[in-house]
């Protein structure tokens, strides 16, 4: 059987790691004058510049050979035409089918699934539309102001993120709020500011069945009833985005008011379906539109483009490089764009929970590292919290810098000085400085790889462009590794032990070890009756 790490090239990249261990990557630039020209290409809104890692031209080939030799290029196939891929699951895995802007069908489970999306996609644009122009009324007549998403993991981060992003396009009287820690200050402290009159809340939630979701949602709905009257007019306020209509319609959300979507479509990888029914309120169907456009440019690049020239091939593999072979445990994920603070966190799901995983999928063990810790927050604050680390510490961290070009009015010289500042770093983790020597307390040694991406402007295509180009490198990485990246069986073990652990409450239970027993009966103390 295959075996990754006995492969011919995984054996050559190994020994070209240890003939390059030395190199400096500010050599690779006096050597070849065309490095960054090389190093660097364009998708649509978004610029890639990975010249400054330390690869060199023979490595980046191998590299290259490793995704060819891999099964990614029918396993992308297979993806986009609805194959089950997500074997553990049994499930086809078709996000890329809610952005599938041409005309071609997509068949899963032998039925096309493109008429559904389009009906869901004409719900979402009624619904916001009625909303954002005030014709939806709550139960006093009066329009919405405000909007909470109570959703957690792939049902929050998505939609929290982009709406974030899109700040600037959004509708001036409609708010967001996001809730999704089970912690009720979380519920508490947006609800406080809140008139039930003019609040919608969405409940998104696939399964409709997650603790904190639910939890969250019948507070509200408690809250709601409590300060506005009426059970009644809990259809007015609430809706849900899941694909557990039952469950919705029993929380008392009206069957036209549940946006459906689909067990095909990953928790991570669901904001391009009724999950991003926040996005399309908080900057309108047009612009949810176009962030899905984004999104597929990106799909017909990754499937259509040489291996060699594929953005997110490319990134895959530069990671694999440092992860497998470098020995890098982390990724840093540092954007220059306050309007992307939540970017970090959102990458940190899509990769962490997609490549947290350490049997292939045929269930054996694999022999070599998969998922980095990803880990990142936004420049230039970065600068005066992590970077002394990454400048002088003993931890080897390849980081990605991200920014867009345009400034916005009026902050020119702001926009001037963040991006300046990204450059400075990027410049300065590769050069480093050896004023005095390697003794020299000041000398940062240099040699410190990173990526620069840059989107021409923060636009809602773009936006779309940049995630799909992570969702796709998190996958050829995972089909590298030859993981589910779309499972996550870890999250569920926690979940049903949470589950165990509150109906046994009660009883001074010997089924756990000894500390979780010590520790639940401080917790009992405050919870008996
Ligand atoms: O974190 C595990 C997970 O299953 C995610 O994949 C998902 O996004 C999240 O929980 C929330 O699940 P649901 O949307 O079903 O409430």
């Amino acid at each position: 059987m295959f075996q990754l790490t006995r492969s011919v090239t995984w054996q050559s990249l190994l020994k070209l790691r240890d003939e390059t261990a030395d190199d400096r990557i500010r050599d690779y630039f006096a050597k070849d004058p065309k490095r960054f020209d090389k190093m660097s290409l364009r998708v649509g809104g978004l610029f890639l510049d990975y010249s400054k890692h330390q690869i060199s031209d023979a490595v980046l080939e191998k590299l290259v050979e490793l995704a060819e030799h891999s099964a990614l290029v029918q396993r992308r196939a297979q993806m986009f035409s609805g194959d089950i891929i997500n074997v553990t699951e049994d499930r086809p895995v078709l996000h890329t089918a809610l952005r599938n802007l041409g005309d071609s069908p997509v068949i899963a489970d032998g039925k096309d699934v493109m008429p559904e999306i389009h009906a869901t996609r004409e719900q979402i644009k009624r619904f916001s539309e009625e909303v954002r122009s005030g014709n939806w009324k709550g139960y006093s007549g009066e329009r919405i102001r405000d909007v909470v998403n109570i959703g957690i993991g792939g049902s929050d981060l998505g939609p929290n993120m982009a709406s974030r992003a899109l700040l600037k396009y959004r509708q001036a009287d409609l708010n967001f709020h996001f809730v999704s820690n089970v912690d009720g200050a979380h519920i508490q402290k947006v609800l406080s500011r809140l008139d039930p009159a003019t609040t919608l809340f969405i409940v998104s939630t696939k399964t409709f069945s997650t603790q904190e979701t639910l939890l969250n949602a019948r507070t509200a709905r408690r809250w709601f009833v409590e300060n506005a009257g009426d059970d009644a007019d809990i259809g007015a306020h609430f809706i849900a985005a899941s694909t557990n209509r039952k469950a919705a319609m029993e929380f008392g959300i009206r069957e036209e008011n549940v946006f459906e979507f689909w067990a095909w479509v990953g928790g991570r990888y669901s904001m391009w379906s009724s999950i991003g029914l926040p996005i399309a309120l908080a900057i309108g169907y047009e612009g949810f539109i176009e962030m899905l456009e984004g999104a597929y440019e990106m799909d017909q690049h990754f499937q259509n483009a040489p291996l060699g020239e594929n953005m997110p091939v490319l990134m895959a593999l530069i990671g694999i490089w440092y992860i497998n072979f470098v020995g890098a445990e982390t990724q840093a994920i540092v954007p220059y764009d306050q309007a992307l603070h939540q970017l970090p966190a959102f990458l940190q799901q899509l990769d962490m929970e997609s490549n947290g995983k350490s049997v292939d999928i045929f269930g054996r063990p694999v022999d070599y590292k998969t998922g980095p810790i990803v880990w990142g927050q936004t420049g230039s604050n970065g600068q005066h919290a992590f970077f002394q680390l990454l400048h002088q510490g003993t931890r080897y961290v390849p980081i990605d810098f991200i920014a867009s070009l345009k400034p916005e009015p009026g902050v020119e010289d702001h926009h001037f000085a963040l991006l300046t500042n990204m450059l400075a770093q990027a410049n300065a983790f590769m050069e480093g400085s050896s004023k005095g020597g390697d003794l020299d307390p000041y000398s940062c040694p240099g040699n410190r790889p990173s990526s620069v991406l840059l989107l021409d402007e923060l636009t809602p295509r773009n936006l779309g462009a940049l995630i799909a180009l992570y969702e796709h490198k998190v996958f050829v990485q995972g089909v590298i590794w030859n993981i589910n990246s779309f499972d996550q069986w870890g999250v569920q073990l926690g979940k049903r032990i949470a589950g165990e652990i509150s109906e046994k409450i009660d009883e001074r239970s010997q089924d756990f070890d000894a500390s979780t027993q010590g520790l639940l009966g401080l917790v009992r103390e405050h919870f008996q009756a």
